[in-house]
């Protein structure tokens, strides 16, 4: 039988920078901060397999360990002990922490090119994070049709007695001001008790950069600035239907090349004989570009530029679109913000599971037709799962991935109801 002490104070050892951290905070007085509560265990105490599973469960969905004497490990322990597992990861997901570290760091790595966990805390992330907390008023399809975001509360004040920054230009369109005031290690604010939802995305024209006007075009996190600079700075807005596929679909480019998909789409940038080889361009730039030139078109009108992003003025796509032209003036002529879906065919047309249009116009279209899609759920059900149980679902779970995925849909897209699903599959061993 495992006795406590031992056990306890591995435990504590582990958790030592957050016992320090939370001793500071302890003395700050707002409810706005982040405070695990941390318990100096019992010796001696025999520690039950439930207690263990609490321990595990809680761990795999925050991300955070907790002494084993905790009073959440507690709770948990007589829910699990009465055969209401659920009821326990409710506990668990109803902590701080499963906001502020779990669901947090999945989102950062969703939100920038190199896809780092140490990506800033943003619009993207707040947005994510929020939709989370909200899941019982909000469906996780709104995480790309939503006309809205995330930030702090009104009337924040910082450690160091300064007001969290939130000028609607200076500090959420030209800059990250107000999420790196919200992030500030120093401020403790935990984000699952500041954030609030901001309706109506906001935006400049490229005509009148210091006038925030509503998004005439608004599609939940593709149109966030982070998304944004991550993906629409210089190039050719490509990127942003190659991130788009890769972080709400789950799929890289390379993985949904199809050299059999229509090339009609594809810029007049793009040689269509690299090296004088008409044959590379059939088998390996066109598998690419017919494809997502198709799509790119949704993104016609917008542009990262000067640290903002910008809308463009008039019914012309932004430059980038149709440059270099002379490469191959035969190509596509970009005139409007049209888009065509032509990832259709083969096995895209089993992993994708469209649903909808598969032609639109604009970033809303686009990002919808992704959100009504069935290769979306199954993704977000992929994502929770590699976060949650510390590991990819292999290719033999596909059949898992999209039964949990169609639960998923029926229970109305619940995010907060996915992750405790998964943490309680037997597969996600983590929780063991
Ligand atoms: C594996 C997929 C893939 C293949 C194959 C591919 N491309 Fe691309 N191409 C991309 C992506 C993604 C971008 C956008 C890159 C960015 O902006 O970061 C791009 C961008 C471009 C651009 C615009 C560059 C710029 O920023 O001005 C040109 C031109 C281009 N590709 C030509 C080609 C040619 C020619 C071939 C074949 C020799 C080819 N591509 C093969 C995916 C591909």
């Amino acid at each position: 039988m495992l006795r406590s002490k031992k056990i306890a104070s591995l435990l504590v050892l582990s958790l030592l920078p957050s016992l320090k951290s939370s001793s500071v905070h302890a003395q700050t007085t707002t409810d706005n901060v982040l405070n695990p509560v941390a318990v100096v265990p019992k010796a001696d105490d025999a520690i039950s397999q439930a207690r263990l599973r609490a321990l595990a469960l809680f761990r795999a969905l925050t991300g955070v360990p907790l002494p084993i004497d905790d009073d959440r490990l507690v709770q948990m322990e007589a829910a699990i002990s009465a055969g209401r597992e659920r009821d326990a990861a409710k506990i668990a997901t109803s902590d701080p922490l499963f906001y502020d570290v779990r669901v947090r760091d999945m989102a950062r790595k969703m939100s920038t090119r190199d896809e780092s966990v140490r990506a800033p805390l943003s619009d993207f992330v707040a947005t994510f994070v929020g939709v989370v907390r909200d899941s019982d008023s909000t469906s996780a399809k709104e995480l790309l049709t939503g006309n809205f975001t995330y930030r702090g509360k009104a009337g924040l004040t910082q450690a160091n007695g300064q007001p969290v920054r939130q000028d609607l230009l200076n500090d959420f369109l030209n800059s990250n001001n107000h999420y790196n005031d919200l992030a500030n290690p120093a401020n403790k604010f935990s984000l699952m008790k500041v954030l609030e939802k901001s309706p109506i995305q906001k935006v400049v024209m490229s005509n009148a950069n210091t006038v925030p006007v509503d998004h005439p075009d608004p599609a939940g996190l593709i149109t966030t600035r982070a998304f944004m600079e991550a993906h629409a700075i210089a190039g050719t807005n490509r990127r942003l239907v190659e991130f788009s596929f890769r972080q709400f679909m789950c799929q890289p480019i390379t993985q949904w090349a199809d050299a059999s998909a229509p090339d009609d789409r594809v810029g007049r940038d793009v040689d269509r004989a690299p090296g004088g080889s008409p044959n590379k361009f059939m088998v390996t730039c066109k598998a690419c570009h017919g494809q997502m030139d198709g799509l790119r078109g949704a993104f016609a009108m917008v542009d990262f530029n000067g640290n903002q992003v910008r809308y463009q003025t008039g019914t012309n796509p932004v430059g980038k679109m149709n440059r270099n032209a002379d490469v191959f003036p035969e190509g596509f002529q970009m005139r409007d913000n049209t888009f065509v879906n032509y990832a259709t065919e083969g096995k895209n047309r089993d992993e994708f599971g469209w649903r909808s249009d598969l032609q639109g116009k604009g970033m809303k279209e686009f990002a919808a037709m992704i959100a009504n899609s069935q290769g979306f759920s199954r993704c977000l059900v992929r994502r929770v799962f590699s976060n949650v149980c510390k590991r990819d679902a292999g290719a033999d779970e596909e059949g898992l991935i999209r039964a949990i995925a169609n639960d998923f849909e029926a229970g109305n897209y619940h995010l907060r109801n996915l992750f405790e699903t998964v943490a309680l599959r037997p597969e996600c061993v983590g929780t063991k």
